[in-house]
């Protein structure tokens, strides 16, 4: 960092070390500080806005008040240095390392096979360690709470959770019914009867070292001493560009406000460093109040709480909580509204370090806390150097009417809540996307104020957010009810009134419009009926009760405890203890990854002259670009290079994949230049200079729709086809046609597309590390941007943090890009995507609309289905005509239909080009099958269960494209499944109590899967690998797959051990390098460790046939005797290893072929429940039945399995791209993108492993890692049951539209009742909509 004068020392902890900044910069936040100055690199950077966990850190406070020490999780990129004096800040290397001692919470973290891909793994740790320092024997819903705010895309946080759980008190088997005895012992019993025994511990909790809090590392004494010291004075931070002053007093932060009126205080930073990272705002000063003992305080009163301004929102829920345990109940009503919203908003992290003060002024519109603040009466106590003041939290602050506000040169005290009294009721409710850490889609805070002893309105007050700019008061609608009793006339004229007084305009901006009016009267309703329910309890005579039907709408859904049970083969007894096939081997990196010692690209240490690369993109979709003007950015401090398409030597359009933008740009996102610069900041700042000016060109394409009326199509139809169709539609009972739009998904690896690109000085050789699942696809692109062999460009994976399909191709068209611009400069490019250009630029699964017209007999039987599938490409190929023919091909899932055709063209559009994605083609391709089956059921009045069954492939069969195959082992899963969820008498008691609850209802589903592995051309399916072994017995193996949590080197150090017969522990797996292994296929299609296995394992088996004239000499001898032998007598302990592949092909013009080389089935059955009135809805219980044939490693199979499931449960529920119709992403962030949390796994969730024969792979294995995607369509069906249910109550028709996500506005549009009926609907002609859907 710069020196600069009049500058005070940062002085605090790190991991128990002193850091003493003297030049600190404002600007700078501890993740960078941690990652960058310090070089603790445990910390990931992954979204930089507290949206993630990824870099949670430990920050402990010593009050000098309490003389306690405090620990908080915060997330490392929200904090500015600055605010760190005097605190002691642990991160995962302070907790335990591989090198001194790995700490518990990362040993059960790793022994529990809570690590995939390592990437969310330190932060995990962290929220674990974090509550384990203030609470050592945690109960499970800490352990929940904790865990809310980190995401992890890989493991579907079964694992994480339950590692969690070692540590609580409570029983940490099972303990389903609550018997603290696992309810499975039973059922394992009973399959020791037939062909092999059932396992389900997948670790062992004996080898856990136990928690000793007394070894954690103590707080720094100094820091204790600098808390106590009297003579504290102002500290003062001068940045490169801001200024940072902290006062020591609160005369002296009222003198500096007066002084500075604009400079934001910085509390907790949560909501002004999202706008500067973000928003671009920037503030020349700030002013830190953080810890100045006047903020902090609760005072509880005879009225009411007052609550400091500086208190979190964590200790505002541990004050609310005291005073509702000690308060009688009628005087908490607005303390436990605000407690309920306390326990979703945002994650831990987020709740530990946003204050009150910061919340209330900071007014968001979505703001949980305000519209009950401002329902229960609260006022805001202001200060400032002119004296005291009180102002109320009501509409006209929330308005933020300048009247009612603070003056610039104030601040916020405290908060004072008043009790709540007998006949005043005050609730608090909201809907957001997923139920924890994501903004609400409408909140509201709503109380009523009864005449004595009546129902009697006197006052009633009905706070909205999420519905304008600022959070909205009905205050008419409010007043003119005034006098009016608490009955249904009253409720009609409330939401009839209150739909005009708030109205949101049809193209308001975060859409959803028809849906979020709908909430406005929903949450009313609720509201109305708590209300009901209450006076009915005060006074059963006087106030009727609402009728039992309704009860369920008062609740929102619990969040409970995930929990569950995992089966799979236990290996058989007489294999070699040795032998590691068949065990639940922990990960490779499992440790490394808790302990963050892992090391992902960007962890590597700087190269000296290293640059950094942002990227310029075009804000067009498709336009001719008239000029490039880069002045003002290579005018910038640090700026070194801009690079364009004149500066590619080689390609700069190869595969019709253009690197650089040249002449036009063809979708918003792509990239037109990048700015090379000595820092991130630096390279950013400028990439925002550079002004390019276009001329937009017509078409814009950006849906299928708009693709297929211009017929713009990447390449020709693909099709197969069986029977006579046509034909057989003139005999069927009946027909129906049908559409289904699944729309498409991001990646979200945790890990964003990183590169390394350093040029040598010698040869034009280029060395690149980079995170892709496919090294050679990247050599070949820089080879030919570069224009030079592809033997010079080396391009090195360690490991990948989440892959998911997203880093097949795009990681070429990257990595050459940092090398163009690595060639042009001279120097070492790092070029780290952020994570709103990551999602905007590289894309994802497919968006896929799929016509069908289905021909079957009244007793369910389908005899005739034609079926057209269009994809929503984007503007390059990329893969998207071999995403197609996978569509064609897997398109019939589990069904025989003897006269079938199918039909697929993927679609050029200008949006950024789709590409790979788990499942490739087939979960959003087979839940079209789905769809029909389902809407047959519902012609035939069966369930779709038995539809599906009916037309299941039943016995050795043949496809369309006359593969035959046996589909026993789907038949099991789908049987098991049936029996072992006792689907039929859940499903009774989900009718049940569908009878007896109105607003809530349940639903449940079961799909069977029949999917396919690796790839129809022949050559992808070669593999391999090369196996060293050095002369003190120890094995290096490389092959040509990349890891990226799957456990693939795991795998591949089983296959050696069995092969060369030796320990796990003497094999070594360092890397995958086109240098050692040339050529690989990509890392993909669920075959990485099948043809990998087979390479590792040819090139072991010619080791041990060299070997075996010296073993046969010395049958006792030692494997390093053997060794040593071996080199004597010059024999070569090295080889490659070779897999030719499975010899598959499609003859795409017979529609015939050997695409496959196995399949692999599964069914699953969910069952979900549904809110009808607010969309959400809880998914109570997943089973799963998974064809794992012989598993070589059951904790990574079903780590796959779970993973997958949870990313498809995510994909075809909450997770949605919002594209403007311009063709502008929206989504960029996990703020606007939910992935699955913590929260929305299933309740209960079991998986077993099936037990089956496949010859065709290693050790009889199947590859696991895409087939359990599909399976989480089993919750979007169990929705739609449940939704067909609520349908089926209210009149209306059976049949609907079945698109996918169904998303809480699906679900709550679909099941139309009164309220949606009541809503304003616009005219789609007389409006443009903010977003649209591309499917
Ligand atoms: C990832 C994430 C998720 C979130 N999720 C939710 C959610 O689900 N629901 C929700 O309601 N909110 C959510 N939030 C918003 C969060 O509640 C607010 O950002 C937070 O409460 C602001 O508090 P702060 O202390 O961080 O404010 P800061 O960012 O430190 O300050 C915010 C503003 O308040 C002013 N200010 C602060 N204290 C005072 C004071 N004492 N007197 C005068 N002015 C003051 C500052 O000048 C500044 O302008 C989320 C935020 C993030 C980052
Ligand atoms: S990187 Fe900090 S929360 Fe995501
Ligand atoms: S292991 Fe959690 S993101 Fe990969």
């Amino acid at each position: 960092m710069a020196s600069v004068p009049n500058s005070d020392e940062l002085i605090f902890f790190v991991n128990g070390r002193k850091v003493i900044e003297k030049n600190a910069d404002p600007e700078v936040n501890l993740l960078y500080y941690l990652r960058k100055v310090l070089y603790l690199t445990g910390t990931k950077y992954s979204c930089g806005g507290g949206g993630c966990g990824a870099c949670t850190v430990m920050v402990s406070r010593y009050d000098p008040k309490t003389k306690k020490i405090h620990h908080s999780p915060v997330t490392a990129c929200l904090v500015p240095i600055c605010s760190l004096y005097g605190a002691a800040v642990t991160t995962v290397e302070g907790v335990g390392s591989i090198r001194t001692r790995i700490h518990p919470v990362q040993e059960r973290l790793a022994k529990c096979h809570g690590t995939q891909c390592g990437f969310c793994s330190p932060g995990m740790v962290m929220s674990i360690y974090t509550l384990l320092r203030n609470h050592p024997e945690p109960t499970l819903e800490q352990i929940t709470k904790a865990l809310g705010g980190n995401l992890c895309r890989c493991t579907g946080y079964r694992p994480i959770v339950e590692s969690g759980k070692t540590f609580c008190a409570e029983s940490t088997i099972c303990g389903l019914k609550g018997s603290g005895k696992c309810c499975m012992d039973q059922e394992e019993r009973s399959f020791v009867n037939r062909q092999e025994k059932m396992c389900t511990k997948l670790y062992n909790e004996d080898e856990f070292q136990p928690l000793d809090p007394s070894q954690e590392p103590i707080f720094p004494p100094e820091l204790i001493r600098m808390a106590e010291d009297p003579n504290k004075r102002r500290l003062m931070f001068q940045g490169e560009r801001t200024t940072w002053i902290t006062p020591v007093t609160l005369s002296d932060l009222l003198e500096l406000k007066t002084n500075f009126p604009e400079a934001p205080l910085i509390m907790g930073n949560t909501a002004v460093g999202p706008s500067i990272k973000f928003r671009g705002e920037f503030h020349p000063v700030f002013i830190s109040p953080l810890g100045l003992p006047e903020l902090y305080f609760v005072d509880y009163t005879d009225d009411g709480v007052t609550i400091g301004a500086g208190y979190s929102l964590a200790q505002l829920n541990d004050a609310l909580h005291l005073t509702v345990l000690e308060q009688p109940k009628e005087k908490t009503k607005t303390y436990r509204a605000l407690l309920k919203h306390l326990r979703t908003l945002a994650g831990a992290q987020i709740r530990t370090m946003a204050t009150l003060g910061g919340h209330v002024v900071s007014r968001p519109n979505f703001s949980d806390l305000n519209p009950i603040l401002a329902a229960g009466n609260a006022t805001i106590n202001l200060i400032s150097k002119g004296g005291e003041r009180q102002i109320p939290l009501n509409s006209h602050f929330l308005e933020r009417s300048p009247e009612a506000s603070l003056k610039s040169e104030e601040i916020v005290l405290s908060v004072h809540i008043p009790h709540s009294t007998q006949w005043h009721f005050v609730s608090g409710l909201r809907l957001a996307q997923r139920q924890e850490n994501a903004f609400a889609i409408v909140n509201a805070g709503m109380s009523v104020k009864f005449e004595d002893g009546t129902d009697t309105i006197k006052d009633l007050q009905m706070f909205y957010g999420s519905v304008g700019p600022t959070v909205v008061s009905a205050s008419q609608t409010c007043k003119q009810l005034i006098g009016r009793s608490w009955d249904d006339h009253m409720l009609s004229d409330a939401c009839r009134w209150v739909l005009d007084e708030i109205y949101i305009p049809p193209a308001a901006e975060g859409g959803m419009v028809e849906y979020r009016r709908t909430l406005i009267i929903s949450l009313l309703f609720k509201f109305y009926l708590k209300v009901r329910r209450r006076l009915n309890k005060m006074d059963p005579h006087k106030f009727p009760d609402i009728p039992e039907r309704y009860m369920s709408a008062l609740e929102d859904f619990p969040i409970k405890t995930p929990q569950g049970i995992q089966m799979f083969q236990c290996v058989d007894p007489y294999q070699s203890p040795q032998d590691p096939i068949g065990h639940p081997v922990m990960h490779q990196s499992a440790i490394k990854h808790a302990t963050g010692e892992a090391v992902f690209s960007d962890d590597m240490p700087p190269i000296a002259q290293e640059l950094f690369l942002a990227v310029t993109t075009s804000t067009r979709a498709h336009a001719k670009i008239i000029s490039i003007d880069a002045s003002e950015a290579l005018a910038l401090p640090g700026v070194f290079d801009v690079i364009t398409a004149e500066d590619v030597p080689g390609d700069n359009n190869h595969q019709g994949e253009v690197l650089y933008a040249q002449n036009e740009v063809i979708c918003v996102g792509q990239i037109v230049c990048t700015v090379a610069a000595d820092t991130y900041a630096h390279a950013r700042e400028a990439a925002k200079k550079v002004k390019i000016t276009y001329e937009d060109i017509q078409p814009r394409i950006i849906t299928i729709e708009q693709a297929l009326e211009h017929n713009s199509f990447f390449s020709i139809e693909k099709k197969v086809e069986q029977g006579n169709v046509e034909q057989a539609f003139k005999y069927v009972d009946q027909i129906i046609e049908g559409e289904a739009h699944v729309e498409g998904q991001e990646h979200f690896y945790m890990e964003t597309q990183t590169i390394l690109a350093i040029p040598k000085q010698e040869d034009k050789e280029m060395v690149l590390y980079l995170g892709t699942q496919f090294p050679s696809h990247a050599q070949e692109f820089v080879a030919a941007a570069l224009n030079i062999p592809r033997s010079r460009i080396a391009c090195h994976v360690k490991r990948i943090g989440g892959g998911f399909g997203g880093k097949v191709t795009k990681p070429a068209l990257l990595g050459a890009i940092g090398a163009v611009a690595a060639n042009k400069t001279g120097r070492p490019i790092r070029f780290i995507l952020e994570r709103g250009d990551d999602m905007l630029i590289t894309a994802g699964r497919h968006p896929l609309l799929g016509k069908y017209k289905i021909g079957f007999m009244n007793n369910g039987v389908i005899k005739a289905a034609d079926v057209e599938y269009y994809i929503n490409g984007g503007c390059t190929p990329d893969e998207s005509e071999s995403v197609t023919e996978f569509i064609v091909l897997k398109s019939d899932n589990a069904y025989y239909i003897p006269n079938f055709r199918c039909r697929g063209r993927p679609c050029k559009t200008n949006l950024p080009s789709n590409t790979a994605f788990r499942g490739y083609g087939f979960p959003e391709a087979a839940v079209v099958a789905e769809a029909y089956m389902a809407a047959v059921a519902s012609q035939c009045n069966l369930s779709p269960e038995e539809v599906k069954e009916i037309n299941m492939y039943k016995r050795i069969s043949t496809t369309a494209y006359k593969q035959t195959f046996n589909p026993e082992p789907l038949r099991r899963c789908w049987k098991e499944c049936l029996e072992k969820s006792s689907f039929s008498a859940r499903k009774l008691a989900a009718e049940e109590f569908n009878k007896k609850n109105y607003w809530k209802k349940r639903g449940l589903a079961v799909v069977p899967m029949k999917f396919t592995v690796g790839f129809p051309v022949a050559y992808y399916n070669q593999a391999a690998a090369l196996v060293h072994i050095y002369l003190d017995g120890s094995v290096l193996v490389t092959h040509g797959g990349c890891e990226m949590g799957q456990g693939l080197h795991t795998k591949m150090i089983q296959v050696a051990s069995r092969e060369l017969n030796i320990p796990q522990s003497y094999i070594h797996l360092s890397e995958t390098s086109t240098i050692t292994v040339p050529n690989a296929s990509f890392t993909a299609a669920s075959m990485g460790a099948d043809i990998n296995g087979k390479a590792v394992q040819n090139a072991c088996q010619i080791l041990m046939a060299r070997l075996q004239p010296i073993i046969r000499k010395n049958p006792e001898g030692r494997w390093e005797d053997w060794i040593a032998k071996a080199f004597e007598e010059s024999i070569s302990l090295s080889t490659t290893g070779y897999f030719k592949g499975y010899q598959t092909y499609m003859d795409w013009e017979k529609e015939k072929g050997d695409p496959y080389p196995y399949y692999v089935y599964g069914a699953s059955c969910s069952e979900v429940e549904v809110d009808c009135l607010t969309g959400a809805h809880k998914l109570l219980r997943t089973d799963i039945f998974m064809d794992a044939a012989f598993s070589i490693n059951p904790a990574l199979d079903i780590g796959q399995i779970e993973g997958a499931f949870i990313q498809g449960m995510g994909f075809y529920t909450i997770e949605e791209l919002k594209y403007s119709p311009e063709g502008v992403l929206y989504s960029r962030s996990p703020d606007d993108y939910k992935i699955p949390t913590v929260t929305e796994i299933p309740e209960e969730f079991y998986v077993t492993l099936v037990r089956s024969q496949n010859p065709t792979a290693i050790y009889s294995s199947k590859g696991l890692g895409e087939a359990g995607m599909f399976l989480g369509s089993s919750v979007l069906f169990a929705i739609f049951d449940a939704v067909t249910a609520a349908r089926k109550e209210r009149g209306l028709t059976k049949t609907f539209t079945l698109n996918s996500p169904a998303t809480p506005e699906f679900i709550r549009m679909t099941c139309m009742d009164q309220f949606t009926d009541m809503i304003p609907r616009d005219d789609p002609s007389t409006f443009t909509p903010w977003s649209i859907h591309v499917s």
